[in-house]
């Protein structure tokens, strides 16, 4: 059974989506942990709720921000975690965590990345007038929002649109799409080889590659 553990700063309805997934059968899986920096946050809520164990690290607590990540890393080594999930965790990853779990930390962003990293991206997109956007779910490195793609699905953006009405139809899509990217790497999948990801037995018709759900 493939150990999670989730880190995440707010809300936490993407958390909450792969819960949903493990406790359907859909996803074989196990929450091991939850590490926030928010003392707040309502992530934690949902931790309680599910008996799954939670921590809350505060990052001016420790000598540096490294200390910070190299903390992270042993808690989660300790729990025996095999990936790390961002679910809205609202920091750059440094170095002891990502060397710790190299391609094994994923981030899902609401965006079609390249386009539109770091924060605000659906008031990006909106902004720019793009007529396509969505959500990429990526293994995470040192940069932001930079680390080699899993996958994409996409919505239409309409010139009504607002900031919230376009990250509302987008996190639909992310409650599906991160779920399904987890269980791609429990089904051991997924590979990567330089920036590329590949997936084993890609199938282009599957909907979440090439033809997403549309509906807003
Ligand atoms: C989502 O939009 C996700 O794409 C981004 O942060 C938000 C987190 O939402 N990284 P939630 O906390 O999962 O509800």
């Amino acid at each position: 059974m493939l150990k999670l553990g989730i880190l995440a700063s707010g809300r936490g309805s993407n958390f909450q989506s792969i819960i949903d997934e493990i406790n359907a059968g859909k996803l074989s899986a196990a929450v091991s942990l939850l590490i926030t920096d928010t003392p707040d946050a309502y992530a934690i809520e949902r931790a309680k709720k599910h008996s799954i164990d939670f921590l809350y690290l505060n990052p001016r607590d420790f000598k540096s921000i490294n200390d910070f990540y190299a903390r992270i890393a042993a808690e989660l080594t300790k729990r025996s975690v095999e990936l790390v999930i961002l679910a809205g965790f609202m920091r750059i990853v440094r170095k002891p965590l990502i060397d710790a779990f190299p391609n094994r930390i994923m981030n899902i962003h609401p965006a079609l990345l390249p386009a539109f990293p770091g924060l605000h991206s659906q008031k990006q997109a909106v902004e720019y007038g793009a007529r396509i956007s969505g959500c990429t779910v990526h293994f995470v490195d040192e940069g932001m929002d930079t680390g080699p793609i899993i996958i994409q699905a996409a919505v239409p953006v309409s010139p009504d649109d607002t900031e919230d009405s376009l990250s509302e139809r987008i996190l639909r899509l992310e409650h599906k799409v991160y779920p399904f990217a987890i269980k791609l790497y429990s089904e051991g999948r997924l590979s990567v080889e330089g920036r590329i990801v590949n997936i084993n037995n890609y199938n282009m018709n599957s909907d979440y590659f090439i033809n997403p759900p549309l509906s807003r």
